[in-house]
């Protein structure tokens, strides 16, 4: 690690902010999911939390945007908890190398996702929860705000129903699982419980803060700290979100953040420096790759200024 020691983070994140701005006006919003259309591509949030629990934020961080596929942490999180191992018999643990919603891999790989980020995989994970849980949409969601504390986090009915009347790519996807059977439960069950996880409404600065486990070993700091996951568990998905949690950019990502994160559509990014702090950005206006275009630059400017990375 090299570049400034004690990271002045209000200092670096106004910085950015500034920095950022010109390319706030690249990049498109996510149109596929009706009731994202009209996000302004002005927005901007930045915060980190540190594991001595201290909060620094710039723009909009404290204005709740719709996390989208970043709620695929929390489901796999979940996942693991409920089943360990014996999920990586239904997925893999690959970077896919194809968008995030396609089909084809699918068929040359009999029905057994890259990873649990991609669409296909994250249908998985989803289906995995409802079988253990009864009424896994209230327990996703309670689970979220076990990590952040109520009133921070809560579904989108809008964007749940704008996205069920036109998520085709991803009801392909979830009976073409079943056709292979790797999903248990019924396909519409399935859908209806992942887009509700997608479209859960969050500020960056409790995204941040729900995430701050995995930078500490699995256990959630703040108030009595409460244990998430085992160590390794931790380790496991920071290190699918590093392998897997960009798409078909992760390569990129990685060269540029040095940090595991994990995007969605609505613009936002999460990354996490192991022992150190958790981030999140939010900027609407997508890359190809459907991932934030400022967003993933202002990870960029925050790990090359503070000096500290993973690597
Ligand atoms: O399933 C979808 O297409 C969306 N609910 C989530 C996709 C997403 O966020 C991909 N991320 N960059």
């Amino acid at each position: 690690m090299s570049g400034r020691h004690d990271a002045p983070w209000q200092e670096i994140l106004e910085e950015i902010q500034v920095e950022i701005r010109p390319q706030l006006e690249r990049g498109r919003v996510a149109d596929y999911i009706p009731q994202l259309r009209g996000i302004s591509k002005d927005k901007f949030g930045l915060a980190v939390h540190t594991l001595e629990g201290q909060t620094f934020q710039v723009g909009d961080a404290a204005e709740p945007f719709s996390i989208q596929s970043i709620s695929k942490i929390f489901a796999l999180t979940m996942a693991m908890r409920l089943e360990g191992d014996r999920l990586w018999q239904r997925l893999g643990r690959e970077p896919s190398g194809t968008p995030f919603n396609s089909l084809v891999q699918l068929e040359h790989e009999h029905g057994r996702p890259r990873n649990p980020f991609i669409n296909a995989g994250a249908l998985v994970i989803t289906d995995v929860v409802l079988d253990h849980l009864h009424g896994a949409r209230q327990q996703m969601l309670d689970f979220v705000t076990s990590l952040v504390g109520p009133g921070c986090v809560a579904y989108d009915p809008e964007v749940a129903r704008s996205e069920a009347s036109t998520g085709h790519r991803n009801a392909a996807l979830a009976h073409f699982l079943k056709s292979f059977d790797n999903l248990h439960n019924p396909a519409e069950m399935v859908l209806d419980a992942y887009f509700h996880h997608c479209s859960m409404a969050m500020t960056c600065v409790d995204l941040a803060r729900a995430c701050l486990y995995l930078a500490a070993g699995g256990v959630q700091p703040g108030g009595p700290p409460k244990r998430i996951t085992t160590p390794s568990q931790a380790k496991y998905i920071n290190s699918l979100l590093l392998t897997c949690g960009t798409y078909d950019a992760v390569g990129d990502f990685a060269y540029r953040v040095g940090l595991p994160g994990k995007s969605g559509v609505g613009g936002g990014i999460v990354a996490v420096m192991p022992g150190k702090f958790s981030v999140c950005v939010w900027s609407p206006g997508l890359n190809d790759n459907g991932n934030s275009l400022a967003g993933t630059l202002a990870l960029e400017l925050l790990t090359t200024k503070s000096g500290i990375s993973i690597f």
